[in-house]
């Protein structure tokens, strides 16, 4: 094979989408237009009843070895009272850490025929499709000191510190700037340069590689402005590049205006390898395992299938093929198919399979 794909469905529903994924694997792979060697893992609550472990030894180094990694999503209730460093979530945290996975995607597209579940009006929402390109291994949730400490006097202090180095803010913004090239030229960097130091850096840095990319056109927002414009008028953007924390907070508000939990992807990307220039990376629904509907075969696989499209679209430059799948989902859509998650008009919902297959007839 050419190419090779990790597969961790994880618990839950996870476990329910990833079977539509493999569907869609077997069929490109028959059709001749991917060649992908399939492997499969345990992550999360399914790894610790049979390993003990959030992730195997084994699995990790297969997830290291692997093109890309496909997860679904980890936890459950049955898993509340597990070591804190066993828990299902804890597979997710070694992986990023392990494939150095900085850079985190979040895409936010608007199908023509959900813009009415959008928070906002259709106008505003439809044929959004912007990108947020979150850093996710540095600033505020990382840097240190990280503490409380008693002042003695009935009073605490909570401290969490933003650091960010030029390495760091330069890494994220190249992969940025190389996904601006593959989408609509135009970028918006997202920091709070006003009031932070890290912010100056972040910008200063940012402007610097944006020298390279003299064909991609560059705008400066302050974040809080960033979020507001998000729903004020979000078609002004295409992709945001963001730290860490204000990425985590942009990114919940752009999905906002796309409908359901159950329709998001996204991709985690590390470094480029020095030999290959190939990335490390991971691809997942945004969403859980959501235990209240597993096993009940009615869980949305679109967010996973999506998933899918993004790894054959950044891992694989299967530009045509992913075009495809997000097609046919956009397709299935305005043919008024339904999951129980984004039902509208009292119109009939189907089920994970059924969805799953008529994407794949598409
Ligand atoms: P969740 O995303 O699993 O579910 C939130 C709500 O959205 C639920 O009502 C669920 O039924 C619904 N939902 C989610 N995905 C759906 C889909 N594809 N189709 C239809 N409905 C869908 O978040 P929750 O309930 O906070 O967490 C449940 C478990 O998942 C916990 O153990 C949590 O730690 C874990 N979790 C794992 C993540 C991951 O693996 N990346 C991310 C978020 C939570
Ligand atoms: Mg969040």
């Amino acid at each position: 094979a050419t190419h090779s794909l990790f597969l961790l469905p994880g618990d839950g529903i996870g476990t329910e989408i990833m079977v539509e994924v493999e569907k869609i694997i077997a069929w490109s792979n028959a059709e001749g237009l991917t060649d992908f060697a399939i492997d499969t893992g345990l992550a999360g609550g399914c790894a610790y009843d049979a390993h003990g472990e959030a992730i195997s030894e084994d699995d990790m180094a297969k997830a290291l070895k692997a093109d890309a990694v496909i997860f679904g999503a980890v936890g459950g209730p049955k898993w509340d009272n597990v070591p804190y460093d066993k828990r299902p979530e804890a597979a997710l945290l070694r992986l990023r850490k392990d494939l150095g996975l900085f850079a985190n995607l979040r895409p936010a597209i608007c199908y023509p025929a959900l813009a009415d579940a959008s928070a906002l009006k259709r106008e505003l929402v439809e044929g959004l499709d912007i990108l947020i390109v979150r850093e996710l291994t540095g600033g505020v949730y990382f840097g240190e000191p990280k503490e409380i400490t008693d002042l003695g006097n009935g009073q605490k202090r909570g401290v969490d510190t933003q650091v960010y180095e030029t390495y760091e803010i330069d890494r994220i913004a190249r992969v940025a700037f190389d996904l601006a090239r593959t989408r609509g030229n135009k970028i918006h960097s997202a920091d709070k340069k006003n009031v932070m130091k890290s912010g100056v850096l972040w910008d200063e840095v940012v402007r610097t590689v944006a020298k390279d990319y003299s064909d991609v056109a560059f705008n400066h927002i302050l974040a809080d402005n960033c979020a507001m414009q998000l729903v004020r008028n979000p078609k002004q953007f295409d992709v945001i590049v963001t730290d860490n924390l204000f990425g985590d907070i942009l990114s919940d508000v752009a999905a906002m205006l796309t409908g359901s939990l159950g329709m998001l992807p996204s991709a985690a990307l590390g470094a480029p390898d020095a030999v290959t220039g190939k990335r490390k990376a991971m691809y997942e629904p945004v969403h859980g395992s959501a235990p209240d509907i597993a096993g009940k075969g009615i869980a949305n696989p679109i967010a996973m299938i999506a998933s899918h499209a993004m790894a054959l679209r950044y891992s694989f430059g299967m530009i045509e093929l992913a075009d495809k799948v997000e097609g046919a989902i956009a397709s299935v859509l305005a043919d008024g198919l339904r999951c129980a998650d984004i039902a509208q008009d009292n119109r009939k919902t189907v089920g994970t399979e059924e969805m799953g297959a008529a994407i794949l007839a598409k």
